[in-house]
């Protein structure tokens, strides 16, 4: 089955980025002159969807009046003959179906991508963590490659990178086996490990595409660490019942959700140049 929505999951307080993020969600933060969101959607959109659904709390309603026309503006832009300019405004609101739902309580990765349920329904579906961009080595869209493993193999997939020792304990974390060029079957996921207790480097890059069943295994995750659900543990057990596989990134995955991060995906993504 195609797969022609994603999930971005945009509702977190962004504490790290604080005190801008107390009025403007970093969603919105530039990078390379572009918003954040803006690179997040262009990836799905490069993938194949057709239907964005933003996971946004409240205060957060910025993020998609962004996509929305505005008509003022654009009355504006024609009389004043900035053809350019609206043309440049009119592919953004152009780019896709943009539906919001409401996490009202952040209750976690898990709990966000839960939220978005009836806005999916049966159907497969990508979930693109709204405050990470990537850099696929080619300047494709790297979740078009887990969109064509997925269908390549019928089995739900998780985008990875190796991550250093020390980084371990920070992120989710799938052990399995390459069965062919990057492509792996999953053994196990585990959030947060400690190095001691994982045979494995590869971290969860902020990328995922689903089969609907998730949804069920999220709905039956019991609220774990600080009251959270994590997404982790309903991926284990759709391990356990559908199969995992994974795609290991060729690229670089910018976390803009912490001031080091914002500033590292701006002087090294205005180093590349991806035919723009
Ligand atoms: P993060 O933990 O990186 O985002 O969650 P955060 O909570 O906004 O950041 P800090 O730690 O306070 O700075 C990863 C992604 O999951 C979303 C976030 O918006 C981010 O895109 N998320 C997280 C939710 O949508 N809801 C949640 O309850 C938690």
């Amino acid at each position: 089955m195609r797969v022609k929505k994603a999930v971005v999951p945009a509702a977190g307080f962004g504490t790290r980025m604080l005190p801008i993020t107390s009025v403007v969600p970093k969603e919105l933060l530039p990078v390379c002159g572009r918003p954040v969101i803006q690179h997040v959607v262009q990836e799905a959109v490069a993938a194949g969807i057709t239907e964005v659904i933003l996971v946004l709390s409240e205060g957060k309603e910025a993020v998609a009046d962004y996509f929305r026309p505005n008509k003022k503006l654009a009355e504006q832009l024609l009389r004043t003959g900035k053809h350019a300019e609206l043309q440049q405004l009119e592919r953004i609101w152009d780019m896709a179906k943009i539906t919001v739902v409401y996490q009202q309580e952040q209750l976690g990765l898990g709990h966000a991508v839960l939220c978005a349920k009836d806005a999916v329904g049966n159907e497969p579906f990508a979930v693109l963590l709204g405050d990470c961009i990537i850099q696929s080595d080619d300047c494709g869209s790297f979740t078009k490659k887990l969109v064509e493993a997925f269908g390549s193999y019928d089995r739900s997939v998780v985008g990875v990178e190796p991550v250093d020792e020390c980084l371990i304990q920070r992120y989710g974390i799938f052990e399995g086996a390459e069965f062919e060029d990057n492509v792996f079957h999953g053994k196990r996921v585990v959030e947060k490990p400690d190095p001691s207790q994982t045979d494995s480097n590869l971290a969860f890059c902020a990328r995922y595409v689903f089969s609907p069943a998730l949804f069920q295994q999220l709905e039956n995750t019991q609220h774990g660490l600080h009251n959270e659900i994590q997404l982790t543990d309903a991926m284990q057990k759709l391990l356990e019942t559908e199969g995992l596989n994974a795609v290991k990134l060729e690229g670089e995955r910018f976390d803009v959700g912490d001031p080091k991060g914002l500033l590292y995906a701006n002087l090294s993504m205005m180093e590349i140049h991806c035919g723009e």
